[in-house]
């Protein structure tokens, strides 16, 4: 099969969620063997999608990005378990809050302080506690999931867009001090039909499509399959984020 990814391990940090989810499906119907992070909150669902995959060795394990010694647990277990290469790492893990940008009082520090841990450091602890990994295999890939709204300024909240705009930047970063051996990419999707934002409906998503030039919203599986390409087409690619958003920032 052109651009297959047989024999190769691949984790999605967040692979519990909508677009994680879609990604692990992709990379092993490709022929990776997959392996997806949840929190406590969804360790069965994350653990019904590890068995439904095509393939085999697909596994399901905890991880809190914002908690480090999770993560560096989550190292140590994937290494016992499947050794010293990694070959993708997807950073799919977010969350956000909605804030109206002119309520500045609302986004208070607390708010801002958790929305960098798990939507920027977060992000930046799962490279660092992979990265010796992803080089052991020669041929790395860390494909983080942006938005957007670090591009825009428009977004859920002031401290969402920053954080996204900082995955962006910290894209450009690493695909510098991580080359040759692994390659840096994000995809900034715009609006995607999932859970992510509390309170989003019918009504929204047809707002959405109508002012959006493709005429609809985005799924899981379009952010999916540009994961996917990074992982398979885009050979020559690092240190760019690649936009996924039906023309919505045009
Ligand atoms: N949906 C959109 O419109 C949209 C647009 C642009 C960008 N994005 C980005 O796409 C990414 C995935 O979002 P989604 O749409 O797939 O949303 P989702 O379905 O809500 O998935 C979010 C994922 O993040 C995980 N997560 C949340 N907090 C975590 C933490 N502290 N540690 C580890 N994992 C954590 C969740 O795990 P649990 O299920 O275990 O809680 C879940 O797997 C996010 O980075 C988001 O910013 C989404």
């Amino acid at each position: 099969m052109a651009h297959s990814l047989e024999g190769r391990l691949a984790l999605v940090v967040g692979g519990s969620g909508g677009i994680g989810a879609a990604t692990a499906r992709l990379l092993a119907e490709a022929g990776a063997r997959v392996i997806v992070t949840h929190t406590a909150r969804s360790a069965g669902a994350a653990a019904s999608l590890a068995d439904s995959l095509p393939g085999s060795g697909h596994m399901a394990l905890p991880a809190d990005v914002a908690d480090t010694a999770s993560l560096l647990a989550l190292r140590d277990d994937v290494r016992a378990r499947c050794g010293d290469a990694l070959h993708v790492l997807v950073n799919a893990a977010g969350f956000t809050k909605p804030v109206p940008h002119a309520d500045l009082d609302a986004l208070d520090d607390a708010l801002i302080d958790r929305m960098f841990a798990v939507n920027w450091r977060g992000q930046f602890a799962a490279v660092r506690a992979f990265a010796p990994m992803l080089k052991a295999s020669g041929d790395g890939l860390i494909v983080s999931v942006s938005s957007i709204a670090g591009q825009t300024g428009v977004g859920s909240s002031i401290a969402y867009c920053a954080a996204k705009a900082g995955i962006d930047v910290m894209t450009k970063s690493l695909a510098r001090a991580l080359a040759p051996e692994v390659r840096v990419l994000a995809v900034a999707p715009g609006v995607v039909d999932t859970g992510f934002v509390p309170g989003r409906g019918a009504d929204f998503n047809a707002k959405i499509a109508a002012s959006t030039p493709l005429g609809r919203v985005g799924r899981a599986q379009d952010v999916a399959e540009a994961i996917l390409a990074c992982a398979t087409s885009l050979q020559y690619s690092t240190g760019t984020t690649i936009v996924v958003d039906g023309g919505r920032s045009l």
